[in-house]
């Protein structure tokens, strides 16, 4: 597949990719229409063009497959056959317009594939292994990077701002116009051509549905808990929002040992399935509940965790958070909303409020590690999958997700 031999020719070492360009690839795998032009795969893939269509999707239906073209790997980079993709509330913020990103973009970014081919320099990888894909690629070489802070990376940042890989480069293309790379992954579509830096390499007898949870849910919502909250053990934890990043909080709040897991959510099957994964105590939100929580855990929560995606939500979890306590946030609102507390607070309360993005992870170790505390039953993550979609069914399962209706849903090829 598109590796480059050089063979011996009458004028000596002639590029054998050359040849290939111009008379086609060894297995069909890239093919092309002329031969100064780049090879390309083709594939269906899901493209959003546009954001903030009215709901309900199924019939504004801004997703379209389509058969999109996909360049080969560069240097660093990977030809992925994607497996499985979740359905994160992150895509669907791109999908309503609260997470603005460049369009057209194939979405879709917590997924599990097969590696097919590895572009230039990449050794440590072969084709057949199962890779989980992360949203941000890190480069290894800058100061948050150095600092054991990947989820911070600063080239990781401005390539999945601009919608392109970590190269800068875009590999996807319809009707000859460049598409949009969704923070390093779109998966959802046949194939993807991904940086290495995006890429954890995980056990190949993990299903791909369920490994497609470590890239983003679990990584987050797991993350949140260890890595930023740090929360010891015998400590009140509450989790307000649990869709599958809350839900992957209040699985690793019950794994650290804390002590009162309050479950919190304005959907009462949410709460009903929240104690069923052992929370503790569940609360709806209502107009009463800051008092509600308080009396409960004698004066509020050493920990709260906001994963529910919207500011009020973040306003209730700083409020139900004790005098010293920590509250921290790992939801992705509109960058216009705003969130106000009483600054003297902060000082008079000792009060902490921390973001937690990609779960403060260190991907390549962490991913292992959950999957392993996985795979020995300490997390059993394969409970917050709800529906397996397909491509074409990604409409009606973002209705879903909007409405609150599911867990999460992965997409898959079966
Ligand atoms: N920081 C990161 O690295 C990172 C990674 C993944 C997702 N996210 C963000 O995390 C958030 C959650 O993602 P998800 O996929 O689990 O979402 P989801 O839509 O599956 O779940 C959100 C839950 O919050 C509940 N909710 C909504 N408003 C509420 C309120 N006012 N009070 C209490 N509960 C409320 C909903 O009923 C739902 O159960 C989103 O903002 C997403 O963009 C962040
Ligand atoms: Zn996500
Ligand atoms: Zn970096």
């Amino acid at each position: 597949m598109y590796k480059r031999r050089s063979v011996i020719g009458y004028s000596g070492v002639v590029d054998c990719g050359f040849f290939l360009r111009i008379f086609g690839y060894r297995d069909g795998s890239f093919s092309q229409d002329n031969a100064f032009a780049p090879p390309r795969k083709q594939m269906k893939a899901a493209i959003l063009n546009e954001m903030g269509r009215a709901r309900p999707y199924a019939n504004s239906k801004p997703l379209v497959v389509e058969d999109v073209d996909l360049a080969p790997p560069g240097p660093g980079e990977l030809l992925i056959k994607i497996k499985a993709t979740g359905l994160c509330h992150s895509d669907l913020s791109v999908v309503n317009g609260d997470r603005p990103r460049p369009m057209p973009m194939v979405l879709g970014h917590e997924a599990a594939g097969e590696v097919l081919e590895c572009g230039a320099g990449v050794t440590d990888l072969k084709p057949g292994d199962q890779v989980v894909l992360t949203f941000v690629p890190s480069c290894g070489n800058c100061l948050p990077c150095m600092e054991g802070r990947p989820a911070l990376c600063e080239p990781g940042a401005r390539a999945n701002g601009a919608g392109t890989l970590l190269s800068g480069e875009r590999r996807l293309r319809f009707h000859d116009h460049p598409i949009y790379h969704h923070i390093g992954v779109s998966g959802y579509a046949e194939y993807a051509v991904v940086s290495r830096r995006s890429a954890i390499k995980v056990d190949a007898s993990l299903p791909a549905h369920e490994a497609a949870l470590f890239g983003c849910a679990v990584l987050t919502g797991v993350g949140a808990v260890i890595n930023t909250a740090k929360v010891p053990a015998g400590c009140s934890v509450a989790v307000v929002g649990l869709g599958g990043v809350g839900l992957s909080a209040l699985l690793a709040a019950n794994l650290v040992g804390a002590g009162e897991i309050i479950a919190v959510d304005t959907n009462p099957q949410k709460l009903e399935f929240a104690s069923r994964l052992g929370a503790t105590r569940t609360v709806k939100v209502g107009p009463d509940i800051i008092k509600e929580v308080r009396d409960l855990t004698n004066g509020g929560v050493e920990f709260a965790l906001e994963m529910a995606s919207s500011v009020p939500a973040l306003q209730l979890a700083f409020d139900i958070t004790k005098r010293g306590g920590t509250t921290v946030t790992a939801s992705l609102p509109h960058p216009e909303h705003r969130f106000s507390i009483p600054a003297v607070l902060l000082a008079a309360e000792e009060r902490t409020v921390k973001g937690s993005y990609l779960g403060s992870c260190v991907p390549a170790r962490d991913v292992p590690r959950y999957i392993s505390l996985y795979q020995r039953g300490k997390l059993p993550v394969d409970k917050l999958l709800s529906e397996i979609v397909s491509l074409e069914g990604l409409n009606e399962a973002f209705d879903r997700l909007a409405d609150g209706k599911s867990i999460r849903q992965v997409m898959t090829f079966q």
